[in-house]
Protein backbone atom coordinates (compact mmCIF):
# COMPACT_ATOMS: atom_id res chain seq x y z
CA UNK A 1 0.00 0.00 0.00
CA UNK A 2 1.35 3.39 -1.04
CA UNK A 3 2.60 5.75 2.13
CA UNK A 4 0.84 8.83 2.74
CA UNK A 5 1.72 11.56 -0.11
CA UNK A 6 3.90 13.85 2.20
CA UNK A 7 1.20 17.10 1.93
CA UNK A 8 -2.19 15.66 2.17
CA UNK A 9 -4.02 16.71 5.30
CA UNK A 10 -5.77 14.24 7.54
CA UNK A 11 -9.08 16.02 6.08
CA UNK A 12 -7.72 15.18 2.27
CA UNK A 13 -7.03 11.81 3.48
CA UNK A 14 -10.37 10.90 5.43
CA UNK A 15 -12.06 12.53 2.09
CA UNK A 16 -9.99 10.40 -0.21
CA UNK A 17 -10.64 6.69 1.70
CA UNK A 18 -14.07 7.31 1.61
CA UNK A 19 -16.18 5.62 -1.31
CA UNK A 20 -19.25 8.21 -2.09
CA UNK A 21 -22.66 6.69 -3.12
CA UNK A 22 -23.78 8.02 -6.39
CA UNK A 23 -26.64 7.67 -8.48
CA UNK A 24 -26.77 8.53 -12.65
CA UNK A 25 -29.94 10.01 -13.55
CA UNK A 26 -30.65 9.17 -17.75
CA UNK A 27 -32.92 9.24 -20.40
CA UNK A 28 -31.20 7.61 -23.64
CA UNK A 29 -27.73 5.75 -24.41
CA UNK A 30 -25.62 6.05 -21.11
CA UNK A 31 -22.57 5.77 -22.93
CA UNK A 32 -20.91 8.07 -20.17
CA UNK A 33 -22.91 5.99 -17.27
CA UNK A 34 -20.43 3.69 -19.16
CA UNK A 35 -17.59 5.44 -18.97
CA UNK A 36 -18.06 5.89 -15.07
CA UNK A 37 -19.02 2.13 -14.31
CA UNK A 38 -15.81 1.18 -16.58
CA UNK A 39 -13.61 3.71 -14.41
CA UNK A 40 -15.17 2.67 -10.97
CA UNK A 41 -14.93 -1.00 -12.10
CA UNK A 42 -11.17 -0.52 -12.37
CA UNK A 43 -11.07 1.09 -9.16
CA UNK A 44 -9.95 4.15 -10.77
CA UNK A 45 -12.99 5.93 -8.81
CA UNK A 46 -13.93 6.02 -5.03
CA UNK A 47 -17.73 5.69 -5.61
CA UNK A 48 -19.98 3.05 -5.57
CA UNK A 49 -22.82 3.60 -8.12
CA UNK A 50 -26.10 3.03 -6.09
CA UNK A 51 -28.26 2.85 -8.53
CA UNK A 52 -29.20 4.53 -12.10
CA UNK A 53 -32.67 6.61 -12.60
CA UNK A 54 -34.17 6.86 -15.92
CA UNK A 55 -37.86 8.91 -16.88
CA UNK A 56 -37.67 6.46 -19.95
CA UNK A 57 -38.56 2.74 -19.76
CA UNK A 58 -36.77 2.33 -22.83
CA UNK A 59 -33.50 4.11 -22.17
CA UNK A 60 -30.71 1.44 -23.16
CA UNK A 61 -28.72 3.26 -20.18
CA UNK A 62 -31.26 0.35 -17.62
CA UNK A 63 -29.58 -2.14 -19.51
CA UNK A 64 -26.02 -1.24 -19.11
CA UNK A 65 -26.98 -0.81 -15.55
CA UNK A 66 -28.18 -4.40 -15.45
CA UNK A 67 -25.51 -6.26 -16.79
CA UNK A 68 -23.29 -4.77 -13.78
CA UNK A 69 -25.23 -6.05 -11.22
CA UNK A 70 -26.29 -2.06 -10.72
CA UNK A 71 -30.17 -1.29 -9.43
CA UNK A 72 -31.65 0.00 -12.67
CA UNK A 73 -34.77 2.19 -12.06
CA UNK A 74 -37.52 3.15 -14.23
CA UNK A 75 -39.42 6.45 -12.77
CA UNK A 76 -41.98 7.24 -15.10
CA UNK A 77 -42.28 11.26 -15.65
CA UNK A 78 -45.96 10.83 -16.95
CA UNK A 79 -47.61 9.48 -13.82
CA UNK A 80 -46.61 12.97 -11.77
CA UNK A 81 -48.64 15.93 -11.78
CA UNK A 82 -45.63 18.15 -12.48
CA UNK A 83 -41.82 19.15 -12.25
CA UNK A 84 -42.02 19.53 -8.54
CA UNK A 85 -43.88 15.91 -8.02
CA UNK A 86 -41.42 14.03 -9.97
CA UNK A 87 -38.64 15.38 -8.28
CA UNK A 88 -40.17 14.61 -4.94
CA UNK A 89 -40.22 11.12 -5.96
CA UNK A 90 -36.69 11.35 -7.48
CA UNK A 91 -35.07 12.84 -3.80
CA UNK A 92 -37.01 10.13 -1.95
CA UNK A 93 -35.78 7.50 -4.04
CA UNK A 94 -31.92 9.17 -4.01
CA UNK A 95 -32.03 9.41 0.18
CA UNK A 96 -33.68 5.60 -0.29
CA UNK A 97 -30.43 4.58 -1.96
CA UNK A 98 -28.28 6.92 0.47
CA UNK A 99 -27.26 8.88 -2.35
CA UNK A 100 -24.27 11.79 -2.05
CA UNK A 101 -24.00 12.78 -5.60
CA UNK A 102 -26.49 13.23 -8.18
CA UNK A 103 -24.73 12.68 -11.63
CA UNK A 104 -26.93 13.41 -14.90
CA UNK A 105 -26.02 11.60 -17.97
CA UNK A 106 -27.98 12.52 -20.29
CA UNK A 107 -31.10 13.06 -18.36
CA UNK A 108 -33.62 14.88 -20.37
CA UNK A 109 -35.23 16.62 -17.63
CA UNK A 110 -35.37 20.13 -16.16
CA UNK A 111 -34.80 19.91 -12.36
CA UNK A 112 -36.57 22.11 -9.82
CA UNK A 113 -35.53 23.55 -6.54
CA UNK A 114 -36.74 20.50 -5.32
CA UNK A 115 -34.30 18.20 -5.70
CA UNK A 116 -31.27 20.88 -5.86
CA UNK A 117 -32.07 21.93 -2.31
CA UNK A 118 -32.39 18.80 -1.30
CA UNK A 119 -28.31 18.25 -3.04
CA UNK A 120 -27.11 20.94 -2.48
CA UNK A 121 -24.01 21.56 -4.51
CA UNK A 122 -24.33 17.48 -5.17
CA UNK A 123 -25.79 17.43 -8.43
CA UNK A 124 -23.76 18.02 -11.37
CA UNK A 125 -24.46 17.29 -15.16
CA UNK A 126 -21.79 17.53 -18.38
CA UNK A 127 -23.01 19.51 -21.89
CA UNK A 128 -21.82 18.90 -24.45
CA UNK A 129 -20.19 22.16 -25.69
CA UNK A 130 -17.73 24.52 -24.17
CA UNK A 131 -20.14 26.92 -21.93
CA UNK A 132 -21.03 29.44 -21.79
CA UNK A 133 -21.12 28.93 -25.32
CA UNK A 134 -24.71 26.97 -27.25
CA UNK A 135 -25.86 26.26 -23.98
CA UNK A 136 -29.49 24.03 -24.35
CA UNK A 137 -30.65 21.44 -26.56
CA UNK A 138 -28.57 20.46 -29.87
CA UNK A 139 -25.13 22.14 -28.89
CA UNK A 140 -23.44 20.52 -31.50
CA UNK A 141 -25.49 21.43 -34.39
CA UNK A 142 -25.16 24.99 -32.86
CA UNK A 143 -21.54 24.92 -32.91
CA UNK A 144 -21.70 23.73 -36.47
CA UNK A 145 -24.01 26.83 -37.49
CA UNK A 146 -21.94 29.19 -35.74
CA UNK A 147 -19.11 28.37 -37.39
CA UNK A 148 -16.79 27.54 -34.32
CA UNK A 149 -13.04 26.30 -35.06
CA UNK A 150 -13.90 25.05 -31.59
CA UNK A 151 -16.19 23.33 -29.48
CA UNK A 152 -16.03 20.45 -26.34
CA UNK A 153 -17.47 19.90 -23.44
CA UNK A 154 -18.36 21.16 -19.68
CA UNK A 155 -19.00 19.25 -16.78
CA UNK A 156 -20.80 22.00 -14.06
CA UNK A 157 -22.46 21.91 -11.07
CA UNK A 158 -26.32 21.97 -11.90
CA UNK A 159 -28.10 25.36 -10.86
CA UNK A 160 -31.45 26.44 -11.43
CA UNK A 161 -30.72 27.79 -14.44
CA UNK A 162 -30.17 26.16 -18.18
CA UNK A 163 -26.68 24.75 -18.61
CA UNK A 164 -25.55 28.25 -16.09
CA UNK A 165 -23.70 26.74 -13.20
CA UNK A 166 -20.55 26.44 -11.89
CA UNK A 167 -18.16 24.90 -13.99
CA UNK A 168 -15.68 22.03 -12.48
CA UNK A 169 -13.47 20.87 -15.99
CA UNK A 170 -14.10 21.77 -19.37
CA UNK A 171 -12.74 19.97 -22.33
CA UNK A 172 -11.46 21.61 -26.29
CA UNK A 173 -12.32 19.74 -29.18
CA UNK A 174 -11.19 20.84 -32.88
CA UNK A 175 -14.23 21.10 -35.69
CA UNK A 176 -13.32 20.12 -38.80
CA UNK A 177 -14.49 22.07 -41.81
CA UNK A 178 -16.62 18.60 -42.87
CA UNK A 179 -18.08 18.20 -39.87
CA UNK A 180 -21.55 16.65 -39.80
CA UNK A 181 -23.27 16.65 -36.16
CA UNK A 182 -22.91 12.88 -36.05
CA UNK A 183 -18.75 13.06 -36.43
CA UNK A 184 -18.40 16.08 -33.86
CA UNK A 185 -20.62 14.30 -31.45
CA UNK A 186 -18.97 11.17 -31.68
CA UNK A 187 -15.48 13.10 -31.52
CA UNK A 188 -17.16 15.55 -28.34
CA UNK A 189 -18.32 11.95 -26.74
CA UNK A 190 -14.44 10.51 -26.66
CA UNK A 191 -13.97 13.57 -24.61
CA UNK A 192 -16.46 13.59 -22.35
CA UNK A 193 -16.10 10.08 -21.82
CA UNK A 194 -12.67 10.88 -20.30
CA UNK A 195 -13.98 13.95 -18.40
CA UNK A 196 -16.66 12.75 -16.39
CA UNK A 197 -15.05 10.27 -14.95
CA UNK A 198 -12.32 12.73 -13.55
CA UNK A 199 -14.76 15.38 -12.59
CA UNK A 200 -16.97 12.44 -10.20
CA UNK A 201 -13.46 11.38 -9.27
CA UNK A 202 -12.89 15.05 -7.97
CA UNK A 203 -15.96 15.41 -6.31
CA UNK A 204 -15.29 12.04 -4.43
CA UNK A 205 -12.32 12.51 -2.92
CA UNK A 206 -13.64 15.88 -1.63
CA UNK A 207 -11.18 18.36 -3.79
CA UNK A 208 -14.06 21.28 -5.13
CA UNK A 209 -14.81 24.40 -3.23
CA UNK A 210 -17.62 26.32 -4.92
CA UNK A 211 -17.54 30.32 -4.75
CA UNK A 212 -19.68 31.78 -6.47
CA UNK A 213 -19.07 30.74 -9.65
CA UNK A 214 -15.57 29.55 -9.09
CA UNK A 215 -14.97 26.31 -9.04
CA UNK A 216 -11.54 25.35 -7.20
CA UNK A 217 -9.54 22.09 -7.24
CA UNK A 218 -7.31 21.37 -4.42
CA UNK A 219 -4.40 19.88 -6.04
CA UNK A 220 -2.61 16.79 -4.15
C1 LIG B 1 -24.10 13.64 -23.97
O1 LIG B 1 -23.79 14.23 -25.19
C2 LIG B 1 -24.09 14.68 -22.89
O2 LIG B 1 -23.18 15.71 -23.13
C3 LIG B 1 -25.50 15.21 -22.95
O3 LIG B 1 -26.29 14.08 -23.22
C4 LIG B 1 -25.53 13.13 -23.93
C5 LIG B 1 -25.65 11.84 -23.19
O4 LIG B 1 -25.09 10.77 -23.91
N1 LIG B 1 -25.85 15.85 -21.69
P1 LIG B 1 -25.03 9.31 -23.29
O5 LIG B 1 -26.46 8.88 -22.98
O6 LIG B 1 -24.18 9.36 -22.06
O7 LIG B 1 -24.43 8.46 -24.37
Amino acid sequence: MAGKPWNWSEKQMGNARKIIRVAVLVSGSGTNLQAIVDRAAKGDLPIEVACVISNRSDAYALERARKHGITALHLDHRLFSGREAYDAALVATLREYQVELVVLAGFMRIVTPVLLDAFPQAVINIHPALLPAFPGLDAQRQALDYGVKVSGCTVHFVDQGTDTGPIILQAPVPVMENDTEETLSARIRQEEHRLYPEAVRLFAEGRLTVNGRQVTICRL
